[in-house]
């Protein structure tokens, strides 16, 4: 039997702002129960929904000294879906209104965590053989194990894997207060460690000090290696790339499965979508205001509104994607510019629009089934989760072709009659509008090809059951 431990700043249904949580709350159900021993520690967030905080109790306390004085370090626990949680409790830092605000706090609290993380562990009685950390936020933790937790036999001989989820957020800060909060000496701050661009960095400091890093993507893999993608972190990465692999997110089939989907109005499956999954759309036209039309093309977007997924581009279009024979629907939050954009169209195009600037899980799931199609063309994307349960139910995404998009979504080809979706490749707002203006007219035109398509994506497997084998394979490899 082996002890995993993943680390995390959220874990789906705890606590989630994107596809993280979706990830580090759904891999551990998938690895081998007979094998492997897989628990989560998150931070016990003053904002987590009270229905989950009431799930937990209380195992015990200490205190740690940390930045200058000692602090309270409270475990608690919880049992979900046969994992087991820990949750490091602080109010000082845990008691914000979301689990990021401020950069220099957060900085603080995650560093917190980190130390947390490894301190807790002889006091609950579980000795990791690796600690998988997720994203900057854990970055500190292959650090601590050669430095300031080297020392004792309980830590000696834990493996570390860094995973990179977003290479955009890294967790920097100037090396005065880094070194403060750290503790780390001197020895740490230079480039081939922790500095970078004279800034102390959390998420290199994993890079550099774990024994494994992955990504959630090949493609990702590969591309951040190169300055475009690297944000300055690709010359570190092509030196570590040998110890670098890409291995793709899945999704859990339970929860996103259109033929058992309590959130929806009409279950549906690949063999009666063709005549089911269109109830699902007239529903969501009636809920939001839409003109109630079976036929019309309905586009989709559920996702954070950032530059990161391609809105600049769809900003500049909008006008032209939002033609008569074209409904939008969509649902995220996020930069301000973004929201507004889509508010203002809502506002002058009510019957084909439709804005939904808040977070809902309960209307993403109506959104995947009721849509024809998915629209995601993000500038760079790590892997995705969205075009995933897009495919999974039936709404054929339309993406650009970067990172986990290219490695998950085939380009429709008439002549062959094959694809799971449409693409295009460069970062360009008329190579997007003319790929959705095809694909408006295979879905008007070619209805037959089109619902070929939806059957082809919906039979695609993006469980956790190829990807989770392969993490096993790589604790396996850590700890021969
Ligand atoms: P990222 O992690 O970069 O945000 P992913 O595609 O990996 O992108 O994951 C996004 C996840 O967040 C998906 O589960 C998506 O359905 C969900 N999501 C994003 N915005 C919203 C929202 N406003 N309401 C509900 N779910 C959302
Ligand atoms: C990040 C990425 C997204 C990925 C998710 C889970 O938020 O932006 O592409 O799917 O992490 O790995």
């Amino acid at each position: 039997m082996k002890n995993i431990l993943m680390a995390a700043s959220e874990a789906f249904p705890f606590i989630k702002t994107g596809g993280l949580a979706d990830v580090v709350g759904s891999l551990p159900k998938y690895l081998d129960k007979k094998y492997y021993d897989c628990r989560i520690v998150l931070p016990k967030y003053a904002c987590m929904r009270q229905e989950m905080k009431d799930r937990m109790e209380y195992v015990t306390h200490f205190y740690m000294n940390y930045n200058g004085r000692d602090r309270y370090v409270g475990i608690m626990q919880a049992e979900y879906d046969g994992v087991q949680y820990y949750f490091i409790d602080n109010e000082e830092y845990f008691s914000g209104p979301s689990p990021y605000g401020d950069w220099l706090w957060d900085i603080e609290k995650f560093i917190f965590f980190d130390q947390a993380v490894l301190s807790i562990l002889p006091v609950i009685g579980f000795r990791p053989d690796v600690i998988h950390c997720h994203d900057w936020q854990t970055g500190l933790i292959p650090v601590y194990i050669h430095d300031k937790f080297a020392g004792g036999d309980f830590y000696r001989g834990i493996k570390t894997v860094m995973t990179i989820h977003n290479l955009k957020f890294q967790g920097c800060w100037g090396i005065r207060d880094f070194q403060r909060l750290s503790g780390l000496s001197n020895y740490y701050f230079t480039p081939d460690k922790l500095e970078c661009n004279k800034d102390g960095n959390m998420l290199k400091g994993g890079i550099v000090y774990a024994d494994a890093v992955t990504t959630v993507s090949c493609t990702y893999a590969n591309e951040i290696q190169t300055p475009f993608y690297g944000e300055g972190l690709d010359g570190i990465l092509s030196a570590r790339r040998n110890d670098l692999r890409g291995i793709l997110n899945g999704i859990d089939y339970e929860v996103f499965d259109p033929d058992n989907d309590s959130l929806i109005s009409t279950n549906y499956s690949d063999t009666n979508f063709r005549t089911r999954k269109v109830r699902n759309k007239t529903a969501l036209q009636k809920e939001l205001g839409l003109e109630v039309n079976p036929k019309k093309f309905m586009a989709a977007v559920v996702s954070r509104l950032t530059a990161q997924k391609g809105f600049d581009l769809v900003q500049r279009v909008i006008e032209e994607i939002t033609t008569e024979d074209v409904q939008l629907v969509v649902l995220g939050t996020g930069e301000a510019g973004f929201e507004n954009t889509f508010n203002y169209f809502a506002w002058k195009y009510p019957q084909r629009v439709s804005s939904n600037i808040f977070y809902s899980e309960e209307l993403s799931h109506k959104i995947y089934a009721a849509s024809d199609a998915f629209l995601m063309p993000s500038a760079f994307e790590p892997c995705g989760l969205s075009q995933l349960m897009a495919l999974r139910y039936g709404s054929v995404p339309i993406v650009r072709e970067t990172g986990g998009l290219k490695d998950t979504v085939e380009a429709y080809n008439e002549f062959e009659n094959t694809g799971t979706g449409f693409s295009f490749a460069n970062y360009n707002a008329h190579e997007m509008l003319f790929t959705l203006q095809y694909a408006k007219r295979v879905y008007y035109e070619k209805r037959r090809s089109w619902n070929n398509i939806a059957e082809r994506a919906m039979k695609q497997d993006f469980s956790w059951d190829a990807s989770a084998l392969k993490y096993q394979e790589l604790y396996d490899w850590l700890t021969r």
